[in-house]
């Protein structure tokens, strides 16, 4: 960190005054903190001289009332201000239109799914057949494991990252078991070596290529939610593929965050939530993305449900279940409207913001975070996400060895109106969102950090 404090906050000021987006921040609500800062806790985060008689500090302050740095998009993204308007207008459509709303709301609630579809394909790179909105990230996963985890006897291994959200581990854990494998055998990890947090993406590579003969899936995240680490999709798909097995991704802190172009990578499939980056609220219905090359195939082995039927027929009510030819071809059950009307808000400002802007904003953004944390390193912590800005997104996790000490600053932080999240063993998530943070919430972290420290 910059040793001239006003120096620092002045290249901030100065990056946000240039910063194209800088509107959006305006269309999304922060929490408030809730109480007045003690002077004592003041002076141990800033100068005496920085604090103003109302206790506020010259980087913003620590009054009750004023907006919180928010860095936890990663985990619940903020809510867009047009949420609720979004929210009334299908309880209006509901209220006054009943059942006529499937075909004559203000968004059709029969179409609605489809209406997230070129926003979403813009997202993650594909077209718009090839993405849907469905149930959440979990149980897509589950449906698209039914689909693209085929075990034979030769061939059922699952190739994952080790560590990987527990969620993904219960998932595959209980697939393998459901045919007959045993965990032990058939799930096969890549590690970091003895004494790294990051996996190399050559031992992925090789254990990809020693397994390929018992290998039916290599399914990892795109983006490791504790280290922050982004794999390489493209290198990944294509050795899964040389090797006979099917690539899945789990996108959780991908969507929304990094650039992806899955379609171009090849991918078989990626399953996603909606409430982190993509801010489509807490439980909001999650994605699911299915190779145009696999979407017509009616014979790729699937459990059908009507909303995944041919819509021609779906209300002749008859046997036959004919899937829908792109990835609504997976989805059963009616679309579950109010679990995306939030999404749907959210999705427009990603329209209006521009997937690339965002993306170019957020890569600045961590960049800041990243020099201002230099300095800070070394004594309590460091930063254990990859430094180049094509293997890490927004978020840098900070590792304290000492790992009650991190869950210690993670609550101070919060006391000074700083909100991040703590992952065991002892990483503090710092995560800010490009739609909506500023360079200012940066150095004003920074600078409370520090006073921690
Ligand atoms: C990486 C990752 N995978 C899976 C999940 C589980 O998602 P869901 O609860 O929506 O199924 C999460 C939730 O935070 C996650 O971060």
């Amino acid at each position: 960190m910059p040793q001239d404090i006003a120096q620092a906050l002045a290249y901030a000021q100065q990056k946000d005054r240039e910063d194209e987006l800088k509107g959006f921040r305006s269309r999304f609500y922060f929490p408030r903190f809730a109480r007045n800062t003690p002077q004592s806790e003041i002076a141990h985060s800033v100068q005496t001289s920085d604090v103003g008689p109302d206790g506020q500090t010259a980087t913003g302050g620590f009054r009750a009332g004023r907006d919180m740095i928010y860095f936890c998009g990663n985990s619940l993204g903020l809510q867009p201000v047009a949420a609720e308007g979004s929210v009334r207008q299908e309880l209006a459509d509901w209220r006054e239109l009943a059942i006529g709303g499937y075909w004559q709301a203000r968004n059709p609630w029969m179409t609605y799914p489809a209406s997230l579809r070129g926003p979403l394909a813009r997202i993650v790179g594909c077209g718009e057949e090839e993405v849907t909105v469905m149930n959440a990230l979990t149980v897509n996963l589950h449906l698209l494991m039914l689909s693209f985890y085929r075990p034979t006897p030769q061939r059922y291994k699952v190739l994952i990252e080790a560590k990987a959200f527990p969620s993904d581990q219960y998932a595959v854990e209980t697939q393998v078991r459901m045919h007959g494998f045993e965990p032990r055998d058939a799930i096969v990890e890549v590690a970091p070596r003895e004494g790294e947090m990051l996996v190399r993406e050559e031992d992925i590579l090789v254990a990809i290529e020693r397994e390929k003969g018992s290998l039916a899936l290599v399914l990892f995240g795109g983006l490791n939610y504790y280290t922050g680490q982004v794999f390489d999709m493209a290198r990944i798909t294509a050795a899964a593929h040389d090797a006979g097995a099917a690539a899945g991704f789990d996108l959780a802190h991908a969507v929304g965050n990094v650039p992806l172009r899955l379609h171009d990578w090849g991918v078989d499939f990626a399953v996603w939530c909606s409430y982190k980056y993509l801010n489509g609220g807490p439980g909001a219905a999650g994605g699911a993305f299915i190779h145009e090359r696999h979407v017509r195939d009616q014979s790729l082995a699937r459990l059908g449900g009507w909303w995944g039927n041919d819509e021609s027929s779906r209300f002749r009510m008859q046997k036959g279940f004919i899937p829908k030819p792109t990835a609504e071809g997976w989805s059963m059950s009616t679309a579950q409207v109010m679990n995306m009307v939030c999404l749907k808000a959210s999705l427009q400002l990603f329209e209006e913001a521009g997937i690339d802007r965002l993306q170019a904003k957020s890569r600045e953004l961590t960049a800041y975070l990243s020099s201002l944390l230099a300095p800070l390193e070394g004594g309590a912590f460091r930063v254990i996400t990859p430094v180049e800005a094509g293997r890490r997104g927004a978020q840098l996790s900070l590792f304290f060895e000492d790992r009650d000490k991190g869950k210690s600053v993670q609550e101070q932080l919060m006391e000074q109106g700083v909100i991040t999240d703590f992952r065991e063993p002892g990483v503090v998530r710092v995560a800010p969102a490009p739609l909506y943070n500023s360079f200012e919430d940066v150095y004003r972290f920074c600078h409370i950090l520090r006073g921690l420290l």
